[in-house]
């Protein structure tokens, strides 16, 4: 059984360079000890995912980032102060003693504290940094409990280390503090109001749409899908042959025209926490249903309301 809560496990494969998937307060991650290349290398090609897109590493402080030749700025520190550990990703300078595969070239990384007791646990017990991007094959939906990385991993990781299910359910903010202006990377549930009260300076926000791509902007816009097609809406305003073949994910209330049996509501009471937390199980239990189509409800576009948004339009877009 690679499937359970037990540390030392999880801890014994990743000591022999092997996968372990991991439990955080985002999604599950797909961890291998971030120093050694074999390992990171089976990260890739597990998800296929291409090898121009960095990782994130995770740690459980900033001194350790630091002993690692980070140099972590006063703006990390402020913010760290506040968000970590938490849904916040770091984006600076890269070190000499973190593999160029890690950070696919950049003179930059990635970092991140998660939250996951779990995994707090596991990284104090470890004397490398976790090189983890979701636990899902690239592209598709982020898994946010156990079952979900097993169904699609179970084969291709050492151990799955369980958590229960994550509690925000979408991936971290990343933020990159490289240059002297802040620059947003990914939409997540830390804003970027929260974020610029706590620095007292502007974010430019214009680089998100490209972030999954650095090199070639535009190439992975669609990200985060089903394979059902998903289209945003608030209503089914379209000729449709069978309404029956129709899924919704709506916020709180159903659609008239199609069965109940075939939508989802992320928030009864209309808490986009809640939906954030709800999202990517929606997703894959409707993508596992035949449908023809998945219309997706926009969030209000504040707060959590915006990543929530974010994922959809990449799950919504053509390729
Ligand atoms: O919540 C999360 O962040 C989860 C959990 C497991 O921590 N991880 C996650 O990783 O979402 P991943 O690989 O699915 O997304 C990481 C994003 C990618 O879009 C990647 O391009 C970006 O972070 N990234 C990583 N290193 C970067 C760097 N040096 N510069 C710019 N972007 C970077
Ligand atoms: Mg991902």
């Amino acid at each position: 059984m690679n499937l359970g809560s037990d540390i030392q496990q999880a801890i014994d494969c990743l000591i022999n360079a092997k996968l372990v998937a991991i439990p955080t307060e985002t999604v599950y991650g797909l961890a291998a000890n971030a120093f050694d290349v074999n390992a990171v290398a089976k990260i890739f090609s597990v998800k296929n995912r291409p090898q121009f897109n960095p990782l994130i590493i995770h740690s459980n402080s900033l001194q350790r980032f630091e002993k690692w030749g980070i140099a972590i700025t006063d703006k990390a520190k402020k913010l760290a102060e506040k968000f970590s550990p938490g849904p916040l990703t770091y984006v600076l300078p890269k070190s000499q003693i973190i593999p160029d595969l890690v950070t696919a070239g950049h003179q930059s990384v990635a970092i991140r504290i998660p939250k996951h007791p779990l995994t707090q646990q596991l990284l104090s017990k470890i004397d490398f940094p976790l090189a983890a991007p979701s636990a899902n094959p690239s592209g598709y939906v982020s898994p946010t409990t156990a079952q979900h990385v097993a169904q699609q991993l179970k084969q291709k990781v050492c151990y799955i280390l369980d958590g229960g299910p994550c509690k925000v359910g979408i991936e971290s903010t990343i933020l990159s503090l490289v240059d002297t202006t802040p620059v947003l990377l990914r939409y997540g549930s830390i804003t970027v109001e929260e974020m610029e009260a706590e620095l007292n300076q502007k974010i430019d926000v214009s680089k998100v749409v490209n972030n999954d791509n650095p090199l070639a902007p535009g190439m992975l816009g669609k990200h985060y899908a089903t394979k059902t097609p998903l289209i945003i809406g608030h209503n089914i305003d379209f000729k449709v042959d069978d309404l029956n073949k129709i899924a919704a994910i709506r916020l709180k209330n159903y659609l008239p025209q199609i069965p109940q049996q075939n939508q989802i509501l992320l928030s009864p009471e209309g808490s986009l926490e809640t939906a954030a937390a709800n999202l990517y199980t929606a997703m894959r239990n409707l993508d596992d249903m035949q449908f023809d189509l998945i219309i997706a409800e926009p969030m209000p576009s504040k707060g959590l309301g915006i990543a929530i948004n974010d994922r959809l339009k990449r799950a919504a877009a053509k390729d």
